[in-house]
């Protein structure tokens, strides 16, 4: 398994490109199941989960063809000839199961595995399942599969969540702009990649209005047509190398950034000491001064300060003058850095939720581990300002989600490198 090799070199300066989002673009590529026209996505990002989407995708039928290096998505499903997602593709990604809505609303049926997913607290799917059966799906578990059927067609219902879930939100959006009449979705997840996945299906026929507010209605369409869409901007890579200038010093542009993509970041990055301008190209990020100072921090859904951040927030407050008290609220075992920003010289206490930093001089290089997507981001920014060498292992992780991300990072002037595994 590579590894990435990190030293600690000062400030940094120039601009960082941000990719389109994971997340918005794993909603999006499923979208294609409820069109037998074309959909075709552009500014995807280049990840392996969008490789492990594809691959989902071709199992049921679907054609996906990367073009532009793979920032186009070209994608057509008018062949759909197998409506089982198997456990093997499945358990490599959670978002896997936003192939069902689409696929259930289109044809009537479905089979799909359980997911498994990042090892950060249970993450059940139980809103999703409540959803469609709000919609009038008939659900049976089965050795560990949905078995899912429709057999007159969705029909229009009303969906209120007890929780946020952004998922079961997606889910919920897509299987309804098929069902027979109306669906309210109440509760519903406003992040911003819930507006670009409804944008998307506007723009394919569907009758949706309210998205970004937590009531969603939709009117159900008899079919809907293909399109093209440019994804979202990545919100997370955005905040993650927003983080960067922050942690070491100097000045970064963020290529594409927008402040209306980052507020609650934002104003925490403001209380910590750091500068945020708008630029005619994106988002320049700067601190105030040498010191960052402590900030309270607690995880909400948009538009909150989110939990894909927590990790790399945690990562700075390591060096912040004073304690920060960092609050969990969205998934359970999520501080898994922690301990490996222990082991760089950071003191963190962790009780259930909630994890206590006290600021220390500087970090110190250290061969750490990481454990999920975000978490290895964090040790990667942890690195950047920490003294010596840190060398962060099972990168695989890391390139879940964020693309050229040692091209990224040696733009701006951070000692930074792959190590290749033998
Ligand atoms: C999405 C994002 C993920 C982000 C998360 C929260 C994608 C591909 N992933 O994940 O990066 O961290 O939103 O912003 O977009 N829950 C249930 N039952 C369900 C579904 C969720 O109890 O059926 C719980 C979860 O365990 C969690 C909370 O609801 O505690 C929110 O999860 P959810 O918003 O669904 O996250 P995902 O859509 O899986």
């Amino acid at each position: 398994m590579d590894s990435i090799l990190v030293t600690g070199n000062g400030p940094l300066s120039g601009q960082i490109p941000i990719a389109g989002a994971k997340n918005a673009c794993l909603t999006l590529m499923p979208a294609t199941l409820l069109s037998d026209e074309p959909l075709t996505l552009t500014n995807a990002p280049r990840l392996s989960d969008i490789r492990t989407m594809t691959e989902l995708l071709g199992s049921l039928g679907a054609e996906v063809s990367q073009l532009q290096d793979g920032q186009v998505l070209a994608m057509s499903s008018h062949d759909l000839n197998n409506h089982t997602a198997d456990y093997d593709i499945v358990r490599k990604m959670r978002a896997s199961i936003l192939v069902l809505g689409p696929m259930l609303a289109r044809d009537g049926h479905a089979i799909v595995s359980l997911p498994g997913g990042c090892a950060i607290g249970a993450r059940p799917v139980d809103l999703h399942l409540k959803a469609l059966e709000a919609l009038g799906a008939e659900l049976e578990l089965k050795d560990g599969y949905v078995h899912a059927k429709a057999p007159g067609g969705l029909k229009g219902g009303k969906v209120d969540f007890p929780l946020v879930s952004v998922g079961a939100t997606e889910n919920a959006l897509m299987a309804a702009t098929l069902a027979k009449g109306t669906t309210v979705i109440t509760n519903a997840a406003r992040e911003p990649e819930i507006v670009d996945l409804a944008q998307c299906l506007q723009k394919m026929g569907a009758q949706i209005e309210g998205e970004g507010t937590s009531t969603i209605t939709i009117q159900g369409v008899d079919r809907l047509h293909g399109a093209t869409h440019p994804v979202v901007t990545d919100r997370i890579e955005l905040g993650t190398y927003m983080l960067a200038p922050a942690i070491c010093g100097g000045e970064v542009e963020l290529l594409g950034g927008r402040m209306g993509l980052v507020g609650a970041f934002c104003e925490k990055l403001d209380e910590a000491g750091i500068d945020v301008r708008e630029t005619e190209k994106g988002l320049s990020v700067k601190r105030r001064s040498d010191h960052v100072k402590a900030v309270d921090v607690t995880t909400e859904p948009f538009p909150g300060f989110p939990t894909d951040l927590q990790a790399q927030m945690m990562a700075l407050l390591c060096t912040a003058d004073g304690v920060s008290v960092l609050e969990e609220k969205i998934f359970e075992n999520r501080f898994m850095h922690a301990p490996e920003l222990l082991r760089m010289g950071a003191q963190i206490d962790v009780h259930g939720g909630t994890a206590t930093v006290t600021g220390v001089d500087r970090l110190k290089g250290a061969p750490v581990m990481a454990t999920d997507l975000r978490a290895s981001v964090s040790l990667i920014l942890a690195g950047l300002a920490a003294e010596g060498d840190t060398t962060v292992s099972r990168v695989y992780h890391l390139d879940r989600g964020y693309e050229h991300v040692v091209r990224k990072l040696e733009g701006v002037g951070a000692k930074i490198e792959r190590i290749k595994e033998q």
